[in-house]
């Protein structure tokens, strides 16, 4: 994955570079470098760890430059530390950054081995090399870069600075995202338009294959074949509600919980309102689509994975046969298409490698059409894809999913409904009806805080816990575990109430926390009867129940967390809520790492 950001302009540009590292820390943050030209020298300025150690040492060091590119990391090749960390120079002339893989770097790294001393473990290194390599020859720094990319297998995103050229930048992007930011009289290219919003609103999507010249005056791009192209110059109004701040919370994974209610309420508007459906903002073909669509193909990853998890319980109740895939998986066998497909992407960031490459994939099969469910509009899954259906949950910055996650759950929901009422199957009052209530019921549900940090000091000493449900409290299961486990490396299984007696009851004793997620009705009681069989062999339980169900027989040593009541339909949405806190509360005893948890980073742009 791994951050970019790079720009060519009049004044010093460090401090706009290392602003830009720091918005682009989500997608790695374990160590962080930059590259300025100043007066026809070459500096490079490298830490391990977060960016902000890299900025002290820019602080500290004072270069500066008005030509620059930057990096933050996230370790594919070579540890994590300063001599793996970008840019990567060759002979003190040609420095680089890179996002992604080069897959044949070992086959240039061998033909170059005797020209040049590699200096680190990265496969990003052999393309500094490479581009000096060719320049060494012509002195031409634009044939260079175009020489050495056409030799680069994999995915990139890179951009390039050249000593004696230094009014002169080059970045292109196959397979990984970069942006071009205009100013008046400067340039910059970054990952994410995000890294460049406090110097420009305006922006050029790099599309696959193009690379772009980058000077203060102009820039030209030139797309998969070398024919100089025109780009559409897109304009972005609002920097988003979570525009970097904490706004008073300790942590952003925390506010990014708390605002669910009114997240959740930008999600519903104009979808669904007053107990209705509403559909003036859908495209009518999409609503075609639905209508001839009698299979779905979910592909995700991590918690997007979960919530199609989730999704896949309400769609089969409508009839509609529903598979969901981690798309990692999707890609590497062969995939049988049923008739009449609907190829549904889910994806906070839209820029999960895994997530674009099963689209990319599925493109070249008879699906019916390719929705993407997305948080962010730019994004490359949008942009591949032919439908998208907004969560707005507002930028995530944490890097465990929450906000992202509930609003994911609603959105799938309202497409369910879109489904059923282009099909004409009827959908009942009440469920329409429950939707509208859910900021009420997250915000009442936040209130039980001070109860979940007591089960969370019972659990912060676990060595692995076990998390249980049964239909789509299942899913959210899987979600609650993967939280705790992102936030306090504590081990943790998610299992299906009924599988437990196939063989995870061994696990049970006295150390392990069993926590159970019950919705009230005949699921709910199946489960509490699982419980019981958890409860006769020692185990420890804490039940997460909604308050219709009968906990009595759940002994006084174990813990059960109410509920309230929680409307069938939405219970997934709202349950998932105090089991964030859970792995939050936890994560903050154990005095984890909680926006920034270690070995991981918020966006994968990497297979
Ligand atoms: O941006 P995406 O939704 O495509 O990301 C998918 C996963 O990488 C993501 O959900 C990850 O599992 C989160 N860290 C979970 O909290």
């Amino acid at each position: 994955m791994c951050g970019i950001v790079g720009g060519v302009a009049e004044r010093n540009i460090a401090p706009i570079l290392l602003e830009g590292l720091k918005r682009l820390e989500y997608r790695g943050y374990d160590s962080a470098g930059v590259g300025l030209i100043e007066k026809n020298t070459l500096h490079i300025c490298k830490a391990a760890g977060k960016v902000q150690v890299l900025a002290d040492k820019v602080k500290a060091s004072k270069v500066r430059g008005s030509t620059g590119i930057a990096h933050t990391r996230w370790a594919t090749h070579g540890i994590p530390s300063e001599k793996n960390a970008h840019p990567h120079a060759s002979s003190e002339e040609i420095a680089l950054v890179h996002n992604g893989i080069i897959e044949n770097y070992l086959e240039i790294k061998a033909e170059l081995a005797s020209k040049y001393e590699f200096k680190s473990d990265t496969d990003s290194e052999v393309i500094a090399h490479l581009i000096h390599f060719y320049y060494a020859q012509s002195q031409d720094f634009a044939a260079a870069v175009k020489q050495a990319i056409s030799r680069l297998k994999g995915a990139y995103a890179l951009a390039v600075i050249c000593r004696n050229n230094p009014r002169q930048m080059f970045a292109a992007s196959r397979g990984a995202p970069l942006v071009v930011g205009i100013g008046i009289g400067e340039h910059f290219v970054a990952s994410d338009s995000f890294a460049l919003l406090p110097v420009t609103r305006q922006f050029i999507y790099l599309e696959d294959g193009d690379l772009a010249e980058i000077s203060r005056e102009y820039f030209t791009i030139w797309d998969k074949n070398g024919k100089e192209t025109e780009r559409q110059v897109q304009e972005i109004l609002q920097e988003g509600s979570t525009d970097g701040a904490k706004a008073g919370y300790s942590h952003f994974m925390q506010k990014e919980i708390y605002e669910q209610p009114s997240v959740i309420a930008a999600t519903l508007e104009g979808r669904i309102h007053a107990g209705e459906i509403q559909t003036t903002s859908i495209a009518p073909q999409f609503l075609e689509r639905l209508k001839a669509a009698e299979h779905i193909q979910i592909i995700a990853c991590g918690t997007s994975y979960h919530a199609g998890l989730v999704a896949k319980y309400r769609l089969e109740e409508l009839g509609i046969s529903t598979a969901v895939e981690v798309a990692s998986e999707y890609l590497y066998r062969q995939n049988a298409v049923a008739k009449n497909s609907l190829f549904i992407s889910i994806s906070q960031s839209g820029e999960t490698a895994d997530t674009l490459a099963a689209l990319e994939k599925a493109k070249k099969l008879p699906y019916l059409d390719y929705l993407t469910i997305c948080n962010v509009a730019e994004s490359a899954l949008v942009r591949a894809s032919n439908f998208a259906l907004l969560t707005r949950a507002g930028r995530e910055i944490g890097v465990a999913s929450t906000k992202a996650f509930t609003s994911q759950l609603v959105v799938l929901d309202f497409l369910a409904m879109l489904i059923s009422q282009a099909k004409k199957t009827p959908i009942k009052n009440s469920t329409i009806t429950a939707y509208g209530n859910i900021p009420a019921e997250i915000k009442r549900l936040l209130e039980l805080n001070e109860e979940i940090k007591k089960i969370a000091n019972e659990i912060k000493d676990a060595k692995s816990c076990m998390f249980l449900g049964r239909g789509a409290a299942y899913p959210i299961a899987c979600e609650a575990a993967l939280k705790l486990k992102e936030l306090t490396y504590i081990h943790a299984e998610s299992y299906p109430c009924g599988e437990l007696k196939h063989g995870p009851l061994a696990l049970i004793d006295k150390t392990m926390p069993v926590i159970a997620i019950v919705q009230a009705g005949e699921l709910g009681e199946k489960t509490m009867n699982n419980l019981h069989e958890v409860q006769a062999r020692g185990g420890r339980l804490i039940v997460f129940a909604d308050s219709r169900v009968n906990t009595n027989t759940i002994g006084e040593e174990n813990i059960v967390l109410s509920l309230g009541v929680c409307q069938e339909e939405i219970f997934p949405i709202l349950s998932i809520v105090p089991l964030q806190l859970l792995a939050y509360n936890c994560a903050l005893l154990k005095g984890t790492d909680i926006d920034q948890p270690r070995n991981l980073a918020k966006s994968v742009t990497v297979e």
